[in-house]
């Protein structure tokens, strides 16, 4: 009985799980940009030694590093125009819509952050537009993305993370 119990509320978890915003249609055209994780270029495996980087990286790497053999693998940061400023400024005002993607290279998937009323929405779609988000705790939840965004306020602002470099 608990083991079904279990089960159901496993469904409805997975069920529930929904990208926060729509498909950003238009993410090809936005500008890849250069932070530390674009120079450092991929997401590795869970053997890499990340002990030298910040926190957050090695919180990072150890949330994704097991998606598939090798690691997450390529990334790029894109940036849309209409967040350009907000992103090189770093001061925490975002204009309403889609505005940063942390683009998976190799799994084909984008991790979309989009701002309403300049508050953050985290979104999980593969390149061509199917929400890929998750149950919680999976690392493809819009809570497990707010989680790390907000919970390292000394290094993220209002959902931002990435600086220009
Ligand atoms: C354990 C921490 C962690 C989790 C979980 C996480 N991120 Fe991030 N994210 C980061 C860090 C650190 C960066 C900055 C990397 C860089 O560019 O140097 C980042 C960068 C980004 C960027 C580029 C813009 C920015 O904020 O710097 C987007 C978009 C993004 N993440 C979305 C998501 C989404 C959507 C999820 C959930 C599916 C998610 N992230 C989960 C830590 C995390």
């Amino acid at each position: 009985m608990l083991k079904k119990i279990i089960l159901v509320v496993a469904i409805v978890t997975t069920m529930f799980a929904q990208s926060e915003s729509t498909f950003p249609s238009d993410w090809k055209s936005y500008e890849s940009v250069s932070t530390p994780l674009a120079i450092i270029g991929s997401l590795p495996d869970c053997n890499a030694d990340v002990s030298s980087l910040p926190l957050i990286y090695q919180e990072t790497v150890s949330t994704y590093c097991a998606v598939k053999s090798g690691g997450p693998g390529a990334v790029a940061v894109l940036v849309n125009k209409i967040g350009e400023e907000s992103f090189t400024k770093r001061n925490g005002n975002y204009p309403d819509g889609a505005v940063f993607i942390l683009h998976l290279k190799d799994l084909k998937v984008l991790f979309v952050t989009t701002y309403k009323d300049n508050k953050p929405l985290y979104s999980i779609y593969t390149e061509d537009g199917t929400d890929a988000s998750n149950a919680v705790g999976s690392g493809l939840n819009p809570n497990d993305c707010r989680t790390c965004h907000t919970g390292y306020s000394a290094f993220c602002i209002n959902g931002q993370c990435a600086t220009k470099k």
